[in-house]
This record gives structure tokens, sequence and C-alpha cells, in this order.
């Protein structure tokens, strides 16, 4: 049972990796280096998929919220291209491999729907083309479309904001919050639709295992909450006050407005299909998530 996962290096990749070896697949990761637990994009796009592929995973994509890149044409350009190329080039190869995998599951984010302090979205919602971001989520899952006659299943995870020690927002945001100078970003009212990261990898590994998982899953947790309450309850369970709200000047300022959105404006997403297909959620809510992500062991290697 080998499991090709393009992006396999990256924060979530490294865990749904783990997650994978722990349940009795091998992986090998696609990446843009040579590496010896991995082929590249281009050994790929030459000799297309490795023979004995069981499920093939794509969670490639350039950061979006790297700070050290200006949001600028070239820059949107590498968003995109990381993420729709990526997949366009695994469908390809899947649909011309001699023996295709069982499953092909991709990832996409919930920018796909549209921003709103009232509006609440399962997978069924309508969404993307309002905006550039989900202009992009739109495209990003088109690109993984397979042809009709392909007896491949196809799975794509709608991600939000992934909270975890090691990557993501929570490495940026934990030594503020950890000494006391944490708040909520903006107004506070916009939803935050999150998930801790053993739950994003537990939701693709079961989407590869499950023969009966199909289609759209939104990977939030159940436990819905604005920005102002995961602010709270961050800082709560440090035992810390969350007085100092983060003006959105600063967001905008330094990733610019449509980037800034991200952080800025937000969805309630609820994950209706997830939990109708069997998943269970290790943190389904802020508080247990929150406990976890804020104990100080594990930040310093510590077990
Ligand atoms: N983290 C979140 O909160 C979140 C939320 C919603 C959706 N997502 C999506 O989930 C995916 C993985 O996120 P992550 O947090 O794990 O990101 P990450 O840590 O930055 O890892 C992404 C991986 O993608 C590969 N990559 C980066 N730039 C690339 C490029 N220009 N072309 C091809 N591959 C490239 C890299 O692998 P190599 O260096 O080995 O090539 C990298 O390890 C992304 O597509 C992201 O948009 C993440």
């Amino acid at each position: 049972m080998r499991v090709l996962i393009g992006g396999g290096t990256g924060f979530i990749g490294q865990h749904l990796c783990h997650l994978l070896q722990e349940n009795g697949y091998r992986v090998t990761v696609i990446s843009r280096t040579i590496r010896p637990d991995g082929i590249t994009w281009t050994d790929i796009h030459r000799h297309g998929l490795p023979k004995d592929c069981t499920s093939v995973v794509n969670v490639a994509g350039e950061n979006i919220l790297n700070v050290t890149k200006r949001w600028n044409d070239s820059f949107k350009e590498q968003v995109k291209s990381s993420r729709v190329e990526t997949n366009k080039l695994l469908a390809k190869a899947i649909s011309e491999a001699e023996n295709p995998p069982e499953s092909f599951v991709t990832i996409s984010g919930v920018a796909y729907y549209k921003p709103s302090e009232t509006e609440e979205y399962t997978e069924e919602s309508p969404g993307g083309g309002y905006d550039w971001l989900s202009t992009l989520t739109t495209e990003w899952e088109a690109a993984a479309t397979l042809p009709d006659s392909m007896n491949v299943r196809r799975v794509t995870v709608r991600s939000g904001v992934v909270l975890g020690k090691d990557g993501g927002m929570i490495q940026q945001i934990f030594f503020p919050f950890f000494l006391g100078f944490g708040g909520r970003m903006g107004t506070g009212k916009q939803w935050f639709p999150w998930i801790h990261i053993d739950d994003i990898a537990g939701i693709l590994a079961y989407a590869v295992k499950n023969k009966s998982v199909y289609g759209i899953l939104n990977g939030v947790a159940p436990g819905t909450a604005t920005n102002a309450q995961f602010a709270s309850a961050f800082a709560g369970a440090m035992w810390r006050p969350a007085i100092f709200p983060m003006p959105s000047l600063v967001f905008n300022t330094v990733f610019g407005k449509e980037r800034g959105k991200i952080i800025l404006e937000g969805q309630k997403v609820i994950p209706k299909r997830t939990l109708e297909c069997g998943y269970k959620y290790k943190y389904p809510d802020l508080k247990s998530a929150c406990h976890d992500l804020s104990s100080i062991i594990g930040w310093f290697g510590l077990k």
C-alpha cells in the first residue's frame, strides 16, 4: 500500500506522512528537490506515476501568508501555479497510468465560500468566483478533475486555518499570546474556520483509507468560533488575558488588502459531510484544541 504525497514535506504533508505510516502505508513524497524518501515533480512529468501507488494525495502549495513575499502579480502566479499545475500534472499522470490508483485526494480552502458574518456554509453551499482567492480555489479544485470514465475515487478537503505547534498560524502567535500580548485580529467578529493539525491529517488519511468516502469534505472543526472567541480561548488556555487587539491596519499593511482578508474576514463553515461520512474528530471544540496547542510541552522538543 503506497501513497504518493505531493507537498509531503510541508506542515500538513509531514503530519499526514506520519499518520499513514502509523497505519501501515508506505509513503513517497513528491517535492521540488531531490530527496532520499521521494521523487520530484519532474520525475512525474517525465515518467508518470510510480507503478504501485494505491492512492495519490496533493497538499502542495506556495505559502500564501509568507510575510517575506510581496503580494504582487508574480507572487500571485506562484501561489496559483503551485496548486493548479501540480493538481493538473497529477490528474494527467493518473489518467495515463497503466495501473491507476484507487483514490486521488486533494486539499483546497474554505476561501471558496464568501466571507459573511451571517451565512452558514456546508459542502453543498455555492461559492467560488467572487474574488481572487475564491476563483483560485475553484480553479485549484477543477484542476484535479479526472475523466468520467476513470474508476478513481476523488476527494477534495476544503481546509480551514490549520492549528498546530510546528507550523502555520500558531507558530506566529504563540509567543505574543504566551507573553500576555495576545488579542483578537481586526474586529474579532469575523468567523474563524479552524481545524487542529491532527484532524486535517486525520481527515485526509480517512479519505485515503475509506472506499466509501468521496466528493467534497469541509476540513474544519464542528466547534465553530469567531476570531475573538478563538483569541480568548487560546489566551485563556495559557492563563493569559486577550486584551491587545491587533488592528486591521497591521494586517492590511503587512499582507496587502487582498491577502489580509484571509485573517480579517471569515466564513462560518460546517463539516456536514465530514461528520456524515463517519470521521471522528480528535479536537472537535476550541477548548480541547487550545489546551493541546497552549501546552509549553512540545515547544522545546519535550514529550
Ligand atoms: N496551513 C493552513 O492553515 C492551510 C489552510 C488551508 C489550506 N491549506 C493548503 O494546504 C496545503 C499545504 O499547506 P501547508 O501549511 O502544509 O504548507 P507548507 O508547510 O508551506 O507546505 C507546502 C509544501 O508545498 C510545496 N511547495 C511550496 N511551494 C511550492 C511551489 N511553488 N511549487 C510546488 N510545490 C511547492 C513544498 O514542498 P517542497 O519544498 O518539498 O517542494 C511545501 O513543503 C497548501 O496548498 C495550502 O494552501 C493550508
